[in-house]
């Protein structure tokens, strides 16, 4: 298994470009299947998640095709095994985003039924209530989820919680459905208005994607065309963290600043100085040693929780104590066991992690048990004395692009050890 080895120490500066963004890219290849024609995407990242995705579609007969400019070309016509077997929802639980599209255009879906994971249960009680509540029977067997329907019908449907590929699975199943679909209590991640746009570019009549509820009048068929994927806010979010960590400064292009103001907000409260483009965000740490912050993660515009395991790298240098509360997963402090190895000094009550701020961190080996997780890590190393060894580095490669490449352009010193 490849391994990152950090040298620490190194402050971050110059400017980076942001990757295309992953979490907005998955549903939009997963709609791919509600219709016939070419769908082109363009500035998709380069990441194991979309790789597996790619599998996922290709597994079921969809062409998928690689451009002279990097756009994929994606033609999902005529799907023959309509099916999302384990060995791929096991690595990706975004897998289930396929089944909304899939009853709503074929009428069938099977998807193996994800399962715990290491940040939770992870339940898709919703996405399956959902389209319960648009006719589709749907049966649990040997692991796997089965629904049929002949032609979903337009519902309205409350959430009992908010669920982002919850949102987006029942939004593209609606776009194809027999009437009005009204869906209240939902997600309003900006990934869920970029699919709303993309598929309204489809021919599908969606209004109020951002708000509390979102209205989808179905259509009979849609159409190809051709979306560009926007930047991904977490990237940006976490290399504006080690930024901070590392008493750098530094400019991230190509980002939208509104898609991530909680977290700019909680940046500017550690004392680093931030400074808002159009769509660039540029940071400056000033101070020697950041202020703590108290975040509790919470569906957008509140502050997410990709980005909390980030915000207690921050905390563990800081001057004083912080709070960080998780509400959106259960389990969402693996980092810290690996975290306090190197040095930091953090407690966890129930969903409550303290962080007293330390002078130093010191480098090990320590192991990424998940996305974010890994990319703490990281953040830890960059800024902790001596080497540290990053290990499971697959959890990283599926969201994050080129990370060390990325990282050393702004002068980190990482280098991938090979398995
Ligand atoms: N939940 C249920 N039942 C459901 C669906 C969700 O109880 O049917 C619960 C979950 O267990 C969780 C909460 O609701 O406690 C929120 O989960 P949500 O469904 O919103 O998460 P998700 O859609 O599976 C997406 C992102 C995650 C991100 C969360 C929260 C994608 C592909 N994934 O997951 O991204 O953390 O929303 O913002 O969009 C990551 O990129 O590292 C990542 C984990």
């Amino acid at each position: 298994m490849e391994k990152l080895l950090i040298k620490g120490g190194n402050p971050l500066s110059g400017r980076i470009e942001c990757s295309g963004a992953k979490n907005a890219a998955l549903p939009m290849i997963a709609s791919t299947i509600l219709c016939e024609e070419e769908v082109i995407l363009k500035n998709l990242p380069y990441l194991q998640d979309i790789t597996t995705m790619f599998e996922l579609l290709g597994s079921m007969g969809a062409d998928i095709i690689l451009n002279e400019n990097m756009d994929f070309t994606i033609t999902s016509k005529n799907l023959q095994d309509i099916e999302a077997r384990y060995e791929l929802v096991k690595t990706m639980r975004a897998s289930i985003l396929v089944l909304g599209p899939l009853v709503a255009k074929y009428g069938k879906a099977r998807i193996a039924l994800p399962g715990g994971c290491a940040i939770g249960s992870r339940p898709v009680n919703y996405h399956l209530d959902s389209l319960k509540q648009m006719g589709a029977e749907i049966v649990l067997k040997n692991g796997y989820i089965e629904a049929s329907a002949s032609r979903l019908k337009g519902a309205n449907i409350k959430f009992d919680g908010i669920t982002v590929t919850g949102t987006e699975n029942i939004m593209m199943a609606a776009t194809l459905a027999a009437g009005k679909t009204t869906l209240t209590n939902v997600a309003k991640e900006p990934e869920i208005i970029d699919l709303a746009e993309m598929l309204n570019s489809m021919g599908a009549k969606i209004d109020g994607a951002g708000s509390d509820q979102i209205t989808i009048t179905g259509v009979e068929s849609l159409n190809g065309t051709k979306y560009e994927i926007p930047a991904d806010r977490i990237e940006a979010g976490t290399y504006l963290a080690a930024a901070a960590v590392t008493k750098g400064e530094i400019t991230i292009e190509g980002i939208n600043p509104n898609r991530l103001m909680k977290v700019i907000e909680k940046l500017n409260s550690t004392g680093a100085e931030i400074n808002l483009g159009i769509d660039s965000i540029s940071i400056n740490m000033k101070k020697d040693v950041p202020n703590p912050v108290d975040i509790t993660t919470a569906p957008f515009p509140e502050f997410p929780t990709d980005m909390q395991a980030q915000f207690s790298v921050i905390n563990a240098i800081s001057s004083g104590t912080a709070n960080i509360y998780e509400t959106v997963f259960e389990n969402r402090f693996m980092h810290i066991l690996e975290l306090n190895r190197m040095g930091c000094n953090i407690a966890v009550e129930g969903n409550r992690a303290i962080i007293k701020g330390v002078r130093n961190l010191y480098g090990a080996e320590v192991m990424a048990t998940d996305l974010r997780a890994s990319a703490s890590l990281i953040l830890a190393g960059l800024c902790a004395k001596g080497e540290t060894v990053v290990d499971r580095i697959y959890h990283i490669d599926r969201g994050y692009e080129r990370i060390e490449e990325k990282l050393n352009y702004l002068g980190a010193d990482i280098v991938r050890l090979p398995s």
